[in-house]
């Protein structure tokens, strides 16, 4: 058995780690520790409906890049890292010195977790937000002041800009959010930053970006492009279906991304394999646009299932959908792990909720009638 830890492992052993240093301290909101007790099964045969993953797995193209790159593995990454911010610089419209590469966007917000979160500084964000945000800036010591999203489960800008104070060191948007699956408008969003970016930094983690199709959406790199103090985070993980690779980016304004690289220390911080494999992806619009139909089409059916059992979900701009239920929620994910199907329980505003990551159109069937059978 390996002695490193997997992430499913690692993200366990934070959980247990985070749950005891704050879930006396903070209500039950968000209860991390459930959302973790059943990832410690190991087993290939699991439909992994649990971590937002892209069930296409890569696509062809960007196995064959892996493949030919293999040989290039004794030389550091000089230039496929100027290769990939070239290619992102010109699909964005900035400077490749506007951008800083990853292992992940959850590398681009620990740094910027180091640089603002630190010496008791507080950050805003949502009330429930991405967990793995969370976690880390409680890890790291910092102060999260979290404000409930609204009654359509959307993030509440005004309220969030009513909570800034001197102390604020960072606030933290994730569009479209992290468990909940839904946007905030892009002009709605765009004056929100416009206005807090004055006094400190907004950190838009746009994980999900290239699932929403919705017209009202919009990045928030145009502001960067204005100057503004906003960092937008995103990342291979999801559409790109490399999660197993770790590439992500950040695109800020060039003296923050010196400031970013500073922290980041580590010169070259992605391997010639992810980063060559990244650039392949990046650029085979087929397979996306493939893999976001039939995330679509799976999403779609799923919801009809949920419909059809009567279960209240939130609508989804993402490629997970999460749903209440009137029981216990990691019980109810471990019932369906017995029919080896991992799924993930979240508890927020008092309420249990189930987040199902959209698989193949053959998994989500495979699932529908465990709910039936358990419903
Ligand atoms: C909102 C959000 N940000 C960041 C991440 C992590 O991304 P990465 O795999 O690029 O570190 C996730 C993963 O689920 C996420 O949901």
């Amino acid at each position: 058995m390996s002695l490193q830890l997997n992430r499913r492992q690692w993200l366990r052993t934070s959980a247990l780690a985070v749950a005891g240093l704050s879930l006396a301290g903070r209500a039950k909101s968000f209860n991390r520790l459930e959302s973790f007790e059943f990832l410690t099964q190991e087993n290939d045969d699991l439909i992994l409906l649990d971590q937002n993953e892209n069930p296409y797995g890569i696509s062809k193209k960007t196995q064959e890049a892996i493949a030919g790159e293999v040989k290039y593995s004794n030389r550091y990454p000089d230039d496929h890292t100027t290769e990939l911010k070239k290619l992102i610089s010109g699909r964005e419209n900035v400077s490749p010195d506007n951008i800083i590469l990853g292992a992940g966007a959850t590398e681009i917000f620990r740094i910027s977790g180091l640089l603002y979160g630190l010496n008791g500084g507080e950050i805003i964000t949502a009330d429930p937000t991405y967990f793995g945000f969370v976690s880390y800036v409680e890890r790291l010591g910092g102060k999260l002041k979290m404000v409930r999203v609204d009654n359509e489960y959307k993030h509440d800008l005004n309220a969030m800009a009513r909570q800034i104070t001197d102390t604020t060191k960072m606030v933290y948007v994730v569009n479209p959010n992290n468990p909940t699956g839904t946007i905030v408008g892009g002009d709605e969003l765009r004056s929100f930053c416009e206005e807090v970016s004055h006094s400190v930094p907004v950190f838009v983690d746009e994980a999900y970006h290239e699932l929403v199709e919705d017209d009202g959406y919009s990045s928030m790199t145009g502001l960067v492009r204005e100057g503004h103090n906003v960092i937008v985070a995103r990342t291979f993980s999801k559409i790109f279906g490399m999660a197993g690779l770790r590439v992500g980016y950040g695109i800020a304004k060039p003296e923050i991304i010196r400031e970013f690289s500073r922290i980041q220390t580590n010169f070259a911080p992605v391997s010639v394999l992810s980063l060559r494999a990244a650039a392949a992806s990046y650029q085979d619009t087929d397979f996306i646009s493939s893999c976001l139909r039939k995330n679509n089409e799976a999403r779609a059916y799923f919801c009809e299932v949920l419909d059809k059992l009567g279960y209240f979900y939130i609508p989804s701009h993402t490629n997970f959908v999460i749903f209440k239920i009137n029981r216990s929620a990691r019980e109810f994910v471990g019932e369906v792990l017995k029919n080896k199907i991992r799924i993930r329980s979240f508890e927020f505003h008092d309420e249990q909720w189930i987040r199902v990551s959209i698989g193949t159109m053959n998994e989500m069937r495979a699932l529908a009638p465990i709910l039936e059978k358990m419903s």
